[in-house]
């Protein structure tokens, strides 16, 4: 290992990561990046300058798959100029042996594939496949956890913090159970040394991450973890994600309530306003029992905002589902939602079912509640018009230099007129318009 060490230093090897999915992928490159640091790789600019380049990939929709081979492909030419340039594959589809195999065969000059559990032996895969070995392929089904890995993070003060691996649902349509393994959560000493590190890094908000933070169990269950992250760190802002509505409890509820520096957000995803499609989906929840959960947390949070994901086109869906569906959307008026067409995943039980959606219907129908839902949005967004909100900034605009921008603890993104020097601080912005993705403003006054 030190000589692979010394070599990458003496000729000063950069490194790229291309990251897809969810923010659970985009943290997992953090530590990619981390690793590759500590051994010596420094980033490059873009691909081009880049000696390992290594996509981090997706597999939760078909398309996320396609983009990840059109990508992987145009590697080939660069591969061909720079005959020291390293090509890894990585992440949630390389966990799928099938996937794995035919991105092999369909690009030999891939040096390196490795699943979900094992990026912690980068460094060892690399020495081998460079000391002459060939090709590396390893993606073990182990589900023991290796988390103790340097990170490197995105710059700002925005942090993520995993609390727990892998998913035991099963929802009928989902890979991610079969890609990331069976729940593992971090102990609350851990996660809750992380957090103070963070503090004392200047790190000013972050993001607890779990497919299902509601069955952590890290020797105490998720609101109790919440409670203590705000007794025992001074973290001024705390966001998770994701939760699932089935066991959503109402201590956690109360917990949220009851500590201003957990974000006014919850993102809720109900897949399907059809209680029948939500059997089939394995959701374990019906559409009533969603639409008091949110009337509930709405209630006793006030001011909460309320996202969602949302499947259209899952098999067997009628026009009537759909239609419960719209009519859920309309009712609960949710902030922003997420809005997919379903697809087959080979290997889940929805891809076996009869009555697949033909894909001319399943357009429509996404067309349609997509509509609804950004008609929705910016009404919900233009109801914060004339309001003082309170935003963390988090960076330059990228449209504009001028301008800096931030998000609300409700997680709404606010653009307004104001100097780089106050990213990671919070600050007073009234707001003067509503958009769709945006909130725009003039900054009232600083806080600290
Ligand atoms: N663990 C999270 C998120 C998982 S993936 C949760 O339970 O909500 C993020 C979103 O992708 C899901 O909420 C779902 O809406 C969508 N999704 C997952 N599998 C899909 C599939 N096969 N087709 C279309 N959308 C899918
Ligand atoms: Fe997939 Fe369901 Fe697990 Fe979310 S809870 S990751 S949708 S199986
Ligand atoms: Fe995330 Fe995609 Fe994997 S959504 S968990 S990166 S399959």
């Amino acid at each position: 290992m030190e000589k692979l060490k010394a070599e990458v230093r003496e000729k000063g090897l950069k490194y790229h990561i291309i990251t897809y999915g969810c923010q659970m992928n985009m943290h997992e490159s953090e530590k990619i990046a981390g690793i590759l640091e500590s051994i010596g790789y420094m980033p490059a600019d873009s691909k081009e300058d880049a000696d390992f380049i290594l996509f981090n990939t997706c597999c939760v929709r078909e398309n996320a798959e396609q983009k990840t081979f059109g990508n992987v492909g145009r590697i080939k030419k660069l591969k061909q100029a720079n005959k020291e340039l390293l090509v890894s594959v990585c992440g949630c589809m390389m966990q799928q042996e099938s996937a794995a195999k035919k991105l092999m065969e369909t690009f030999p000059f891939v040096d390196i594939v490795f699943g979900t559990h094992n990026l912690y032996e980068l460094p060892e895969m690399i020495l081998a496949c460079k000391s002459g070995t060939g090709r590396i392929y390893s993606a073990p089904e182990t589900e023991e956890l290796h988390d103790d890995v340097p990170q490197k993070r995105a710059e700002g003060p925005l942090a993520s913090v995993n609390i727990m691996y892998g998913c035991n649902n099963f929802c009928s349509y989902c890979i991610v159970p079969y890609v990331r393994g069976r729940e593992r959560s971090r102990s609350a000493e851990d996660v809750i040394s992380e957090v103070s590190g963070l503090v004392s890094a200047g790190y000013r908000e972050v993001m607890l991450l779990g497919q299902n933070v509601n069955s952590y169990d890290g020797g105490i269950n998720f609101a109790r973890l919440l409670g203590r992250i705000c007794e025992e760190t001074d973290i001024p802002r705390i966001r998770f994600m994701t939760s699932h509505p089935k066991d959503l409890s109402d201590e956690l509820i109360e917990v949220v309530a009851a500590y201003p520096q957990i974000c006014r957000h919850i993102h809720l995803p109900v897949q399907s306003g059809s209680s029948r499609i939500l059997q089939e989906m394995n959701r374990k929840y019906t559409r009533e029992t969603y639409i008091s959960l949110v009337k509930k947390i709405r209630r006793k949070i006030p001011g909460i905002a309320v996202t969602t994901d949302i499947i259209v086109g899952f098999p067997g869906e009628t026009e009537a589902d759909f239609e419960d569906t719209l009519s859920l959307v309309g009712e609960l008026r949710f902030d922003s939602a997420f809005t997919f067409v379903y697809s087959p995943r080979s290997g889940t039980r929805a891809a076996e079912m009869p009555d697949q959606v033909e894909e001319a219907v399943q357009t429509e129908r996404i067309m349609k509640l997509v509509a609804l839902q950004n008609k929705i949005t910016e009404e919900r967004n233009r109801e914060y018009e004339g309001k003082t909100v309170e935003v963390l900034v988090e960076g330059t605009s990228t449209r504009n230099p001028g301008h800096v921008c931030g998000r609300t603890s409700t997680s709404k993104m606010v653009n307004f007129e104001g100097s780089g020097a106050l990213i990671g601080s919070f600050v007073n912005v009234k707001i003067t318009q509503g958009k769709k993705t945006t909130l725009f403003g003039t900054l009232a006054e600083e806080e600290t």
